[in-house]
């Protein structure tokens, strides 16, 4: 063996130049890289590890001696630094979207003849391929070179890992010669399960506590600050699609998946390609069988478009893209004991009976409490304490009572009446609680109840509210108790000197033991009142929307929020939100006043009136329909959320936060404000397209959007569906349905190449 031993290496570095050291260095990584790739990748090792330990040490040497050709992309570099402080942003290029769950074979082929139905096609070329229960994210090269690593985060922006990613030797640091200037691959983490199985043997015998499941050790390693612990654990990574790319064209999946094994990614396996309904039960039915042999967690099957111009021209909601659909195979059940039923104040005062549980273990995680709703749900299951029940994870993550074994319930056992077990208070703060007309649940309406103050308190804080590093439930609650904080702008009061002062209730720890009250302390304190300022000066205004708690204002509601509106202040007055609201009461207002076709007046003036009243209604609903058209709101934001939002905000309480947060010198700005994203009014005369409406459909040489663009640019208007109104049809191939009934309304149907004229190309 020619290196072997430091006597050697001594040699061949005393005669080395530094130029043949520079070949030799790129000579060795090269190899290494390679026989990682061998390794990791195609699981088909090359050499021996002795073999390669032995030309690593060769490189380290030959790098130590000639550290001006140490590159960052070098296999001894992938533990580097030191550890980190927390965690940067990174706003991802394109969103980093989730996939819509389908649950049964029903909604698969409500899935498959949608696509039909958008395609305009009737055979399709799709792909089935396992869902993989990982952390989502993304691995940026940049010139080949592993640049960027980061989580999926909010879809938005995530936190930069790649110090973490480095780490994973499955993960390529460099890809090979005439890789494309930008490559963003997207897949995910994941911790094999013997690898999770070991590690957590292993902390156990340590004393340390225990990862619930593969998921949550995953996402634990990859927020480790310290990258030597995270090589430590044993994390893979499996490529499933890409976001931005340049230098490259590409056109579809499945040519995608052949570009990762030429660079040398693994990619997500096994694919089917399919293109029928038939095939892809049968593919469902197959990964269900083999599933359980692959060494990482699945919870379903993935069916995506294969073409990428089809997909583009799909597109997405703000949420999920329309071409793909992930089917969840159903979870997994336990039998266990209910022992009692508990019951908890949300952040509304919604008050909710939770199931306590025999532990049991469901999908490898422990299962020790449900949530059972309300009392409707209690009673149409039947829930009593004592029962056997049925209880599942839906979608693998939120634990569910699916029914009562009824032969295994003891004979003296009584039905559960929430108002009765808690004689009618709420067992926070012991003032009564009611049930509103209409709802199901029983509310605390106490506004200084204890509970729901520290659940509010645990929105505003929470990951994707504010993020407010440090204060968790424990924190909240003392918080709360103690007096510091009732509602979450009192946290902006609060010195360091109280929050380190505040005395923990002692941890229930892993042995089940409790351990010593504990202090906050100042590190902790310093972090809490360190994020604070980071809310104020750099949290959207979308974040603090949603740390608001305000019901039905959820995450993508709030994003909505803040492209229409510019800043908090202005909010309550914002007069598309009042739109938003208003257009959202339709379908409420046809329930309440049901046009009734000229039988069962008792006049001829009700008549008339109910006439009258619904042409009135019915003009205002088109006026606000023509109005809230250049806004092109997002159905994420619908007149419910609209409405919510303006009744808290004009509320006193909402006056309260306003006022508060302008004396603490607190107005969130928007982020992403574009409230008039095209501009459909005004200005186009003297364009060639004014005053033109148009429809497409079928695919077309580049995305929907584009031609959408091109034709508002020249001033017409592009329209979701045809009507007597539509002036043009422009159609691609197969466009379907939507050319008949162009036909039957004497719709003008046009080319790409007739647009192009009709615009002066
Ligand atoms: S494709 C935007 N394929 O599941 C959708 N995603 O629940 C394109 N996931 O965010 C993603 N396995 O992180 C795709 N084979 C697979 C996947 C997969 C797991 C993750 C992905 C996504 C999440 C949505």
């Amino acid at each position: 063996m020619f290196y072997c031993g430091g006597g050697v290496i001594a040699f061949i570095n005393r005669v080395m130049t530094s130029e043949e050291a520079k070949i030799e260095i790129e000579r060795l990584s090269r190899d290494l890289a390679r026989y990682d790739r061998w390794y990791y990748v195609e699981a088909a090792p090359e050499i021996s590890d002795a073999e390669y330990d032995v030309l690593y040490r060769q490189l380290e040497v030959l790098e130590g001696e000639f550290p001006q050709w140490l590159s960052t992309e070098s296999p001894t570099q992938r533990v580097g630094g030191q550890p980190i402080e927390g965690f940067e942003q990174l706003a991802h290029r394109l969103p980093m979207l989730s996939i819509d769950d389908v649950f049964s074979r029903e909604e698969v082929t409500a899935f498959f003849v949608r696509l039909q139905k958008l395609t305009g096609l009737q055979q399709l070329d799709l792909i089935v391929e396992p869902k993989i229960d990982g952390v989502a994210v993304c691995l940026i090269y940049v010139n080949g070179c592993l640049q960027n690593a980061a989580t999926r985060g909010d879809g938005m922006e995530g936190d930069v890992v790649t110090s973490n990613v480095r780490t994973m030797q499955s993960v390529p640091l460099r890809l090979p010669e005439g890789s494309p200037e930008l490559l963003e691959i997207r897949g995910e983490i994941y911790m094999p399960n013997e690898a999770f199985a070991e590690l957590n043997r292993q902390r156990d015998e340590a004393g340390l506590a225990v990862f619930a499941n593969p998921r949550n050790a995953t996402a634990g390693s990859l927020k480790l600050l310290d990258p030597r612990e995270v090589a430590k654990r044993p994390l893979e990574f499996l490529a499933h699609g890409f976001g931005a790319i340049e230098g490259l064209e590409l056109a579809s999946m499945n040519e995608f998946f052949e570009l990762l094994k030429k660079l040398g990614i693994r990619g997500n396996q096994p694919l089917w390609r399919v293109h029928s309904l038939d095939e892809i039960f049968e593919k469902i039915e197959e990964l269900d069988q083999l599933r359980h042999d692959l060494p990482y967690g699945t919870d379903g099957a993935v069916i995506k478009v294969n073409s990428l111009a089809l997909q583009r021209e799909l597109g997405a909601t703000s949420r999920a893209p329309r071409w793909a659909a992930a089917f969840k195979f159903p979870p997994e059940q336990q039998q266990t004991l209910l022992k009692s039923i508990t019951v908890q104040v949300g952040r509304t005062g919604v008050v909710t009976p939770v199931a306590e549980l025999q532990p049991v273990l469901i999908s490898g995680s422990t299962v020790a409490r449900a949530t059972l709703h309300n009392q409707d749900e209690i009673d149409r299951k039947d829930v009593r304490v004592g029962d056997t029940v049925v209880v599942e994870k839906a979608g693998e993550i939120i634990p569910a009572v699916v029914r009562v074994v009824k032969e295994k319930r003891p004979a003296d056992s009584v039905p559960y009446v929430l108002f009765d077990v808690v004689g009618g208070k709420c067992p926070s703060c012991g003032e009564g609680i009611i049930r509103e007309q209409g709802k199901v649940a029983w509310k605390c309406v106490n506004f200084f109840c204890p509970a729901k103050e520290v659940n509010q308190i645990l929105q505003f804080a929470s990951r994707k509210a504010l993020d407010i590093d440090g204060i968790g439930e424990s924190v909240a609650v003392k918080l709360v108790e103690s007096g510091l904080a009732h509602a979450p702008l009192d946290l902006f009061s609060l010195t360091e000197d109280q929050l380190a002062a505040l005395e923990l209730d002692p941890a229930k720890m892993e042995s089940g033991a409790l351990s010593k009250p504990r202090r906050f302390g100042e590190k902790r304190a310093a972090s809490v009142i360190q994020s604070l300022q980071k809310a104020i000066s750099e949290k959207p205004l979308s974040r603090w929307i949603y740390s608001m708690g305000i019901s039905q204002v959820g995450q993508s509601a709030s994003r909505e929020v803040s492209r229409l509106c510019e800043d908090f202040a202005s909010l309550p007055d914002c007069e598309v939100i009042e739109m938003i609201r208003e257009r959202g009461g339709r379908e409420a207002w046809r329930k309440e006043h049901p046009y009734r076709h000229g039988k069962g007046f008792d006049s001829e003036q009700q008549r008339v009136e109910n006439l009258q009243r619904h042409e009135t209604y019915k003009a205002r609903m088109v006026e606000l329909d023509e109005v809230l058209a250049p806004y092109q709101v997002a159905s994420e934001l619908g007149g419910v959320a609209a409405g919510k939002l303006l009744v808290f905000l004009r509320s006193n309480r909402g006056q309260e936060v306003l006022a508060r947060m302008a004396g603490l010198g607190i107005c969130p700005k928007s982020d992403n404000y574009d409230p008039k994203p095209v501009d459909l009014e005004g200005g186009s005369e003297g364009l060639p397209l004014a005053g033109k409406t148009f429809v497409i459909t079928g695919i077309l040489s580049s995305p929907r959007d584009e031609f959408k663009r091109l034709i508002e640019e020249a001033g017409g208007k592009v329209t979701g569906a045809l009507s007597k109104n539509t002036d043009y049809l422009l159609a691609g191939e197969g466009g379907g349905s939507k050319l008949v009934k162009a036909e039957k309304l004497g719709v003008e149907v046009i080319s790409e190449e007739e647009l192009g004229e009709m615009l002066g190309e």
